[in-house]
């Protein structure tokens, strides 16, 4: 069998790994993958970014599964482009990727649907959303609609930073279209969980919850970066919350997406938030999260491939998915600088040790490793518990160097 995974980074890494660990997978292509992938087992990097491209390489090669990793490609339209030429692939069509894609479908979604979220209102004139904030009370978050490269979610402290938010997004559109629509919600006080899961259109089977870690400094502080670290299972999601999520969210999406008639076979990750009132659905994301990814399969001891085909066969129904004992422990290592400015082109040494590697922004070339984005790589261990999965980690993080590493030395304490 042969799979091409879509994406570069620590995530596909991640999904790669795993997929080799199908005794029926001969080759794995990454497209494009990372330094990471291309001295992982079974995988090979091709370079194709482009969609009728890939489409292209699939169908010569006889690719058996293709599985998309980022959202753009989904959101794009990727799996309709695929199934219209009968090749196979794994993730939702274009319409179930507004999910993600449009912050304003998403949060009309849960509400018609009658899933809990924050109290919210979309706006398109710029004028009614500045009147709007007058009789806000704050904080106050404003959301651009579209994608926004991790960046269009903004929690205003006063009405006049609400009105900078407003005039940035709708006015000087530095998000070039994506911000012309924007949602402004409710605050909510609490902690976060990211639930990835899966679905095949008719039933939705939730993954062990995870913690991503999403500033750069220990104990929450300074700006958000796209991940510094991830723990699975999140300690915060006992059996209570986690069966709240299930009656108030999850069932409801299920709902959803079949009265929509949404072609949603893929990867469904919810965002929610446990506060005091309950838990809340921030949003969806229609693939998996990073680096909850990394964190995450390792603990499955469910082979990915076959649960995969599962949800292609529209067989979850009769499916259970099976996990370890034990945590999972991933740090993410940076670039000095990020989520600023920083440099590249490092070596990065002591990579050859015990616990998992995954790549993200790492060159393979005339078998040396260099650096050549802000997240670097994750190191991922596993533990009887998270202590021990966290010791572990940082163990063989010690190990590994480049210039101007940087990683947070809390990801896996728990308060
Ligand atoms: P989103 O893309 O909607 O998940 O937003 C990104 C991040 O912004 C979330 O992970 C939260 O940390 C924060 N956030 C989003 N919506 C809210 C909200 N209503 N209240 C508090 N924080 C939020
Ligand atoms: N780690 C959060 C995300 O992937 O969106």
């Amino acid at each position: 069998m042969k799979v091409l995974i879509v994406g570069s980074g620590g995530r596909e890494h991640a999904i790669a790994w795993k997929v080799a660990q199908n005794p029926l997978v001969e080759k794995i292509y990454c497209a494009p993958g990372n330094g990471g992938t291309a001295v992982e087992e079974k995988c090979e990097n091709v370079h194709i970014k482009d969609i009728e491209e890939l489409a292209d390489f699939a169908e010569k090669n006889k690719i058996d599964l293709t599985i998309i990793g980022p959202e753009d490609f989904l959101i794009k339209g990727i799996v309709d482009k695929f199934k219209k030429r009968n090749l196979k692939i794994f993730g939702p069509s274009k319409d179930g990727a507004m999910l993600e894609g449009s912050k304003a479908y998403s949060k009309d979604f849960m509400k018609k649907y009658g899933i809990k979220t924050a109290a919210y209102e979309v706006f398109e004139d710029k004028d009614k959303a500045l009147d709007y904030i007058k009789s806000c009370e704050y904080p106050v978050v404003v959301k651009a609609d579209g994608l926004a490269a991790g960046k269009g979610v903004v929690i205003c402290e006063t009405c006049r930073e609400a009105e900078n938010t407003i005039i940035d997004f709708m006015v000087r559109d530095i998000f070039k279209g994506s911000g012309k629509r924007l949602v402004i919600e409710e605050f909510l006080e609490g902690v976060e969980a990211s639930i990835l899961s899966i679905t095949d259109g008719e039933t939705i089977i939730p993954f062990m919850s995870a913690k991503d870690h999403k500033q750069i400094y220990d104990g929450g502080n300074g700006p958000n970066t796209g991940g510094m670290g991830a723990i699975c299972p999140n300690p915060y999601c006992t059996e209570e919350i986690l069966s709240s999520f299930k009656k108030n969210i999850m069932e409801g999406t299920l709902r959803g997406i079949k009265s929509e008639g949404l072609n949603y076979i893929g990867i469904i990750f919810f965002g929610i938030m446990i506060t005091k009132k309950g838990v809340y659905l921030l949003e969806y994301n229609v693939r998996m999260g990073d680096p909850e990814t990394q964190a995450v399969l390792p603990l499955m001891a469910t082979d990915f491939v076959d649960l995969i085909q599962a949800a292609l066969d529209k067989k979850l129904s009769q499916y259970k998915v099976e996990w370890n004992n034990g945590a999972s422990c991933c740090v993410v290592a940076a670039s000095g600088g990020y989520p600023s400015k920083y440099d590249t082109g490092f070596a990065i040494k002591g990579l050859n040790h015990a616990s998992k590697v995954f790549g993200a922004g790492v060159k393979y070339e005339n078998d040396i490793f260099t650096t050549s984005g802000g997240r670097v790589l994750s190191v991922q261990s596993l533990g009887k518990n998270m202590e021990e999965a966290r010791k572990s980690a940082y163990d063989n993080l010690r190990d590994i160097d480049f210039q101007g590493i940087y990683y947070r030395k809390d990801i896996g304490i728990i308060e």
